[in-house]
């Protein structure tokens, strides 16, 4: 069977496995706000969808945008999810001869892009305790050179739920502004971090914002996002874009509502999945071998060290599937460490949450000598 056909049934598969535990993808599965839920209803039933979005976005979602983001003097573009405004952004400004500079682990998409488009990648190693398991101004310094077009930077970074200081992102910034080069700031995850500083600060001429539904707002299956940058590029980025006939009418409205009733509805969201990391944390420390090597994680999820307990990131995730929970293998994100880890997502119900801490034990075990493990995707 062809891969994508693979990949595709074995998503089929989990979507329709009932009652089933997602705590894989960092998606957020707490019940929504009923004004969003409204919003939903309201636009179904008045049947906006006839109608074609305004290709940038609905005004009040752009406007409403800038001003979680908390900047001036930036254009919001609305895509269909970050994802897509990754794809624009990569696909706009890379050509071949560039070089894509982004860690490993990191996010695989924009590689992908950006190798289709021709450039070159260096993925910087990351996975390190001794350096707090962060990307260095001095690795990316050394790894910068005049054919760099684009620097990728998650954060907080997905896998890793590590985030940068402001002066890490001023002194990225300052690399990316004498090599002339594209910064992606990818800030998927930026509403679960404590303190976070936007790269657009530092270096407003070539920085380019994501924002994502997904995860704050538990939009994933909506798709909605956009990107956000200086008017210029933004002008650039929406020359040819797969979305120039707009986006989804129905999940931008649930966007706006959601945006209005954040400052009251995500400090519980945040609080719970906090308290799910913690729990997970004491969990994982009652395992012999298992290891939780960033906590608190700044993204809705925590990556769970299994080299020490002789067991496989696949077995221990085929263990959990067995039992209706779908955690993430590390090799999702990496060639070169996703061996030793898996992931696990804290947006989500706190028996869900107890259920995973449970079982860990017995997963743990039932994972040993497990060497028969189907493709995972
Ligand atoms: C780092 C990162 N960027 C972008 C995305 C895509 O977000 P969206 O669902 O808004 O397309 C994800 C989704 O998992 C992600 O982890």
């Amino acid at each position: 069977m062809r891969e994508f056909e693979a990949k595709n049934r074995y998503f089929d598969e989990l979507f329709s496995t009932k009652g089933l535990y997602w705590l894989g993808q960092n998606t957020n599965h707490l019940p929504m706000h009923p004004a969003v839920k409204q919003a939903l209803r309201d636009a179904v039933e008045a049947e906006e969808f006839h109608a074609y979005a305004p290709p940038a976005g609905f005004e009040e979602l752009r406007r409403l945008i800038l001003q979680d983001l908390g900047i001036e003097g930036a254009s919001v573009y609305c895509t269909d999810g970050a994802v897509e405004g990754l794809y624009i952004a990569c696909r706009t400004l890379a050509e071949p001869g560039d070089t894509f500079v982004t860690t490993d682990p990191g996010w695989k998409w924009p590689v992908a892009f950006t190798r289709a488009a021709g450039a070159k990648v260096i993925e910087i190693p990351i996975y390190d305790p001794a350096a707090k398991f962060k990307l260095t101004p001095a690795q990316l310094e050394a790894a910068v050179t005049p054919t760099t077009k684009l620097i990728y930077i998650v954060d907080p970074n997905n896998p890793l739920g590590i985030r940068y200081e402001a002066q890490e992102i001023e002194a990225f910034c300052a690399i990316a502004k004498r090599a002339g080069a594209y910064l992606i700031h990818d800030c998927t995850y930026r509403h679960f971090a404590d303190g976070h500083t936007l790269a657009w600060r530092f270096y407003p001429e070539r920085t380019i914002v994501t924002y994502s539904f997904s995860k704050w707002l538990g939009l994933a299956g909506l798709r909605v996002g956009a990107v956000v940058a200086h008017p210029d590029l933004i002008e650039r980025l929406a020359a040819a874009p797969p979305n120039t006939l707009g986006g989804s009418v129905i999940a931008q409205k649930a966007a706006i509502a959601g945006l209005k009733i954040k400052d009251s509805w995500f400090p519980g969201v945040q609080a719970l999945q906090r308290r799910n990391q913690d729990a997970m944390r004491q969990a994982v420390a009652k395992v012999p071998g298992l290891a939780m090597p960033i906590y608190p994680s700044h993204g809705n999820f925590v990556i769970i060290d299994v080299t020490q307990a002789g067991i496989t990131p696949e077995a221990l995730v085929d263990a959990y599937r067995e039992q209706g929970v779908m955690i993430r293998q590390g090799s999702y994100h990496s060639k070169t460490c996703g061996h030793r880890f898996v992931k696990v997502s804290t947006t989500v119900p706190e028996d869900w949450s107890a259920r995973f801490c449970a079982l860990l034990p017995r997963m743990a075990e039932a994972a040993r000598g497990r060497n028969q493990v189907g493709p995972l995707f």
